[in-house]
Formats: C-alpha cells, structure tokens, sequence
C-alpha cells in the first residue's frame, strides 16, 4: 500500500512542472509564436504542413465549440467561419487567453483558466467540437497521466461530440537535424515533454476511451479525431 501511493506520488506530474510548459508563453513569445511554430518548425522540423492542420480544423469544428490550449488563436483564426455560434476558450496562461480572446472577438468567445490536468469545475452546457493541438507534447507525464486531460474534458462533450487535434511524438518518428535539436531544447526546458510520446500510447489511450479513433502521422506529428 505505501508502495502504491509513493509510485503514484512519483508518477504525478508536479505543479513546477506543469508550470515549466506554460511560463514560456509571455506576450513578446506570443507575438512571435505562429511564424516560429507555424510558419517555419511545422514544415522544417516536424515536417507536418500548417495547412494540413488547418484542414484538420475545417473538417471537426462544429457551431458549438470548445479550443483547450488556444496558444495564439491560429486555428480558430483561419479555420472559423460564419457557422461557429458559440466558442469557449479554455487555457492555464491568462497571455494566451488575452491574445486569443483579442483575435477571435468576433466570435464572442467566453474564456477560462483551466489546468486542464485537474479536474474541470465548471457548469457548462456540452459542446459538439473539443480542439487539443500541441498540448499533449508540453504537459508533463506519461501518455496515460497525459490522458486524464481527456477524462477531464468528457463531461464537457456531447453525446455524438467529436474531440480531434494533433501532437508532436517524441518516440518512433525519424527526426531530421532540426526537430532533433529542438526536441533536445524544449525537452531541456520542460516546455516540451514528449520523449516517451508515440503512436501506440495515444492510440491506445484513445481507443480506450472513445468508440470512433482515427489517427495518422505526418513526419513526427500525429493527427487524431476521437468520437
Ligand atoms: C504549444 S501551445 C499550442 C497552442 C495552439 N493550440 C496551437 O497549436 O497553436 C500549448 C498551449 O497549451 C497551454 N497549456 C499548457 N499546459 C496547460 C495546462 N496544464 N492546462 C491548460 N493549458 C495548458 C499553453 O498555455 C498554450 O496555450
């Protein structure tokens, strides 16, 4: 029994840790961020086109969505249109929430600061879309203590809601010189905390979760949408 409770002491992510893949985020990082990651990593490091992902964002987005980890806005930005009704922002970096908020104003968005790896406390009516891009790869843990963000989030979901998004793996993919590096750097910093992520593990969490899985990869990035 003590046994038990250090091994899952040791195995749970520890709040300096979670704090590490969020503070990189400040405004002068935000302002640069969609032409470091979008513009260049996404095409010469992880070698997966931001149009690919954009696509990704086209074909889930429902009228009634929920973005968790909004970064910047960028998806929402390029792939919202018209038919989005009702938007909610969730994110741990009130930066990130601010900026978002600002680029997405005309959708209204309603924004909150979530940990997304503790429980949700909010009462919020379910949505039909949930979007999860490039937060698995930063959030401390094993695949499975990743996962519980997932868990958390269901009660949020509908009935036939779709959870889709992507993540840069850190195992199993063949990076070039440059993801290399910048899988070292991020991994060093604990902005990144992807070594052990690869395809089996997400596919498997996924499948054990959702009913409906597909799931590909593009150089070291894999795409998911879960029913
Ligand atoms: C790499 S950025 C991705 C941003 C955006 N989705 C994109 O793809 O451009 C990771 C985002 O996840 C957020 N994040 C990191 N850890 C989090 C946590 N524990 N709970 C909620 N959000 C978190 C960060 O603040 C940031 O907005």
């Amino acid at each position: 029994m003590a046994e038990e409770l250090t091994r899952r002491a040791e195995d749970a992510p520890d709040e300096a840790a979670i704090a590490r893949a969020h503070a990189v985020y400040t405004p002068f990082m935000l302002s640069i961020y969609d032409v470091l990651v979008h513009g260049i990593s996404n095409h010469l490091a992880w070698r997966c086109p931001t149009r690919r992902l954009v696509g990704l964002y086209r074909a889930g987005l429902s009228a009634n969505h929920l973005e968790v980890g909004v970064g910047t806005g960028f998806f929402l930005d390029r792939a919202g249109g018209a038919q989005l009704k009702r938007l909610v922002l969730f994110d741990i970096n009130r930066n990130c929430l601010e900026r978002a908020g600002r680029r997405l104003a005309r959708f209204r968005p309603s924004l909150y600061e979530v940990n997304l790896l503790a429980p949700i406390k909010l009462d919020l009516a379910p949505f039909a879309s949930v979007g999860l891009t490039y937060v698995l790869h930063c959030l401390p843990g094993k695949m499975s203590e990743k996962l519980k963000v997932v868990d958390h989030l269901r009660p949020l979901m509908g009935k036939r809601a779709v959870l889709f998004g992507a993540t840069i793996l850190g195992r199993g993919i063949a990076p070039n010189r440059a993801a290399r590096a910048l899988l070292d750097l991020y991994n060093a910093k604990g902005v990144f905390n992807n070594r052990e992520d690869d395809m089996a593990s997400l596919s498997d969490g996924l499948r054990q979760r959702f009913d409906e899985v597909e799931i590909e990869r593009e150089g070291c990035v894999a795409l998911f949408r879960a029913a």
